[in-house]
């Protein structure tokens, strides 16, 4: 079996692989990611031009949605929307979104087979409604979403699009664009991670497990995340058929300030820190982003001295690798290739990483040390570390 095959049968296979989560919520995959941003237009400008998306849908005054603008983007099976709030129309939780998070993910969308029941099974167990389900229609057919709440003002939409045929949702029109900039690679959200406030992880972890019946796929404590300053704990959730997993991260006590600590700080509590995107070719995706301007984060120079001693024999030229600083990490199954982008964002909060599974399907953590040694790196020259 090819290394791709692993990954396309890990992430999209619809074999249960983890029958500890109890699936009373089935979950066909990540749906999109909506972002309240300060100008919507440029947000989606700069993920065409330096990550390779392409336009999708449009929705605004020239489509008569007068109380905000959306642009929607795609790169193969990933979608993204940036909202931005029309004046004096009564959208007060975007603006309010924005003067407090500055521009962040909102929604985290899941496409189910049926919204209604995914409501209901979540908001009996506990979760907390944002929106109870309804149905919108267009020509080309009928949505239907309802949603949930999750760690601070972040959300979970469900989308049920099985008699929908139309380009994105109702209201929205296609996005034609003269501007096509080609695509850097990206194929599917391969994880989310959320910061959680002190003393919090345990509780969203629970609430993944208990209201959306993920499983606890592995747990890393302060010592295996931590440098000679700071720290962090994580517990990564994963649901029934393996296609969404959710890392939550907490700060850990440390000599000096932890790097989720500076997030929240910055983000105004709790939200999503890093998007994770998988590719194919990771030396393609990484020098077509650095060539159109994407900033990835600085590796320890001695990061690569020890490649082969802990993963062994790889395919790709580790000369090439060490170049781009892409780290390499390995598990009983295979290896995986990954980098992190400094911040998108003016405040030091969402990132995306880009991953390469290579057989390896979870989170080896020998990686962890370099990884969070090169954040800390960027805190100190914030000074806020
Ligand atoms: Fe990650």
């Amino acid at each position: 079996m090819s290394d791709l095959k692993n990954v396309e049968n890990f992430s999209y296979g619809l074999e249960k692989i983890f029958p500890e989560a109890e699936d009373f919520l089935p979950i066909l995959g990540t749906d999109y990611i909506e972002y309240y941003v300060g100008n919507a237009k440029q947000a989606a400008h700069f993920y065409k031009t330096a990550l390779g998306f392409q336009s999708l849908a449009y929705a605004g005054l020239e489509t008569g949605l007068k109380d905000r603008t959306s642009y929607v983007v795609a790169q193969d099976k990933i979608k993204l929307v940036f909202t931005t709030p029309m004046p004096g129309t009564g959208n007060k939780e975007i603006f309010e979104h924005i003067e407090k998070h500055g521009d962040g993910v909102k929604v985290i969308a899941l496409w189910v087979e049926d919204a209604t029941k995914a409501w209901k099974e979540t908001t009996k167990r506990g979760a907390k409604s944002y929106f109870e389900p309804y149905k919108q229609t267009d020509d080309d057919g009928e949505i239907v979403r309802s949603a949930i709440h999750t760690y601070g003002d972040t959300v979970h939409i469900f989308v049920e699009r099985r008699n929908y045929k139309g380009v994105f949702l109702p209201n929205f029109e296609s996005w034609e664009s003269h501007y096509n900039p080609p695509s850097c690679g990206l194929k599917y959200i391969d994880h989310m991670v959320g910061n959680v406030g002190w003393g919090e992880m345990n509780t969203w972890s629970n609430f993944y497990q208990n209201t959306m019946g993920f499983a606890n796929l592995i747990t890393f404590d302060d010592k295996d995340i931590s440098t000679h300053f700071t720290a962090l704990m994580s517990k990564v959730m994963i649901n029934g058929n393996g296609r969404i997993k959710f890392p939550i991260n907490e700060p850990a006590k440390g000599i000096k300030k932890s790097q989720i600590e500076e997030y929240l700080d910055f983000y105004g509590g709790p939200g999503c820190q890093h998007i994770a995107v998988a590719t194919d070719d990771i030396v393609f995706t990484v020098s077509e982003m650095k060539k159109r301007g994407v900033e990835f984060l600085y590796v320890p120079g001695t990061y690569s001295d020890t490649v082969t001693d802990r993963v062994g024999e790889i395919a790709e030229d580790l000369k090439t690798l060490k170049e781009h600083g892409i780290m390499v990490d390995r598990d009983d199954e295979g290896y995986l290739l990954q980098i992190f982008t400094k911040p998108l964002t003016d405040r030091p909060t969402l990132f995306f990483e880009i991953i390469q599974r290579k057989g390896a399907q979870f989170f080896g953590k020998g990686n962890f040390q370099a990884l969070f040694e090169s954040i800390e790196a960027e805190q100190a020259k914030r000074g806020t570390l």
